[in-house]
């Protein structure tokens, strides 16, 4: 068993981490700010502030990292970082705040684990560091980890900054150090004890699930689906994405860490998180519709700016290293998972359904 302690733990990503983690008898911390986490995943995966499992700290505040990281004695074996603030559109209109939260934040935390000698770092890095796919670098359209890392917007710029961070201070003081880039997360635990809530909501599967259910944004619109351009170089002319069921990509980070702790030494390595199969946004409608035994209806809208044609991951080198394959990802389990959680947020008005 080891302690490890997971920064934004409270969120959609790292509330299923933390279950994995929980499920594998190892020790876990959560420390998050709840800038967009909910004490309620903390609360049903058992950490609260009264147990001591709950750590409210803010990663540009330093003085809340040291106190974090000296809980239950310190001696943290790993930590897990997915805090960060990952809007693509919000990010193009707010770069000092993104590379302030993502970057300065993830500073805060490595000096604050060099201070109290933590030196394994798992960390969420995104398929956006890639930017927009190279057809000479790519395998049958599938994105390597050797592919160039060009990003085009901020926020999958601060996600490659902090990889070059983690390999220099790798290099400098044998952090053992695993970049995960993740494809697009999709799904919850199939409990539906935690799921996913963004607010607001921009991922194509809980955003058809609010405009079935007639979910409105914070701003108080109607959620109302429309599909972003037909006009792609794709089949039918949508974009292909690669959807990873987020409890296939939480076992990706139990084996990660537990290699690392048991490993150390081993300084940067990167693996995409994605199952190696795209879907166009039709395709996921169409399944979507199978799934749930209902239509859904949709708009068809401009493209986006910068929404490439197709991003989807060549996951040949996490499946050599670890043996982990996708055992939940299609969209028939990501459907049904999602809909047991989308009538229970529904039944909430759209908050944390309380337990
Ligand atoms: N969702 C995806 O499909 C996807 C894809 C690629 C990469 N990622 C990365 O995965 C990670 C988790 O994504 P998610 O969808 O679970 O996001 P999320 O917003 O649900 O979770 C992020 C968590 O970090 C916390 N946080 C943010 N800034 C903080 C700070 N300064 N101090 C303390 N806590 C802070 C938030 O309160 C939240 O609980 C992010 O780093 C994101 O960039 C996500």
């Amino acid at each position: 068993m080891s302690k490890i302690l997971v920064v934004g733990g409270a969120g959609y990503i790292g509330s299923h981490v933390v279950k994995a983690l929980q499920e594998a008898k190892h020790e876990v911390f959560i420390l998050d700010n709840f800038c967009l986490g909910h004490r309620e995943a903390a609360a049903v995966l058992g950490c609260t502030l009264d147990n001591g499992k709950l750590l409210e700290a803010d990663l540009l505040k330093p003085d809340s990292l040291d106190t974090a990281l000296q809980a239950d004695g310190g001696g943290f074996d790993a930590v897990i970082h997915l805090a960060a603030l990952s809007q693509v559109g919000e990010s193009m209109q707010q770069p000092l705040m993104y590379y302030e939260n993502n970057i300065t934040g993830t500073l805060n935390l490595l000096k604050a684990m060099h201070q109290h000698g933590v030196k394994t770092f798992l960390f969420s890095s995104t398929a956006a560091t890639y930017g927009n796919p190279n057809s000479s670098f790519t395998n049958d359209g599938k994105i390597p980890e050797s592919h160039p890392t060009e990003p085009i917007n901020p926020y999958g710029r601060t996600k490659l900054a902090i990889e070059w961070l983690l390999k220099d201070c790798a290099k400098a003081w044998g952090l053992t150090a695993t970049a995960l880039r993740y494809f697009n997360a999709a799904g919850n635990d199939a409990t539906a004890i935690i799921g996913e809530l963004h607010r607001p909501e921009s991922h194509l599967i809980p955003y058809i699930m609010g405009a079935l259910y007639g979910r409105h944004q914070p701003d108080g619109t109607l959620m109302q689906f429309k599909i972003f351009g037909d006009d792609y170089a794709t089949p039918d002319g949508t974009c292909i994405r690669d959807y990873i069921h987020v409890s296939d990509l939480a076992r990706a980070h139990v084996l990660a860490v537990e290699r690392d702790i048991a490993e150390a030494g081993k300084q940067l390595s990167v693996y995409n998180v994605g199952t190696g199969r795209g879907f166009s946004v039709l395709e996921v409608v169409k399944g979507m519709e199978v799934a749930l035994g209902r239509e859904i209806p949709y708009e068809m809208g401009d493209r986006r700016a910068g929404d490439p044609d197709m991003l989807v991951a060549d996951p040949s080198r996490i499946m050599a290293d670890f043996g982990w394959k996708p055992e939940r990802t299609t969209i028939d389990y990501i459907s049904k998972d999602i809909l047991k959680w989308t009538e229970r947020l529904a039944a909430h008005s759209w908050n944390w359904p309380a337990n």
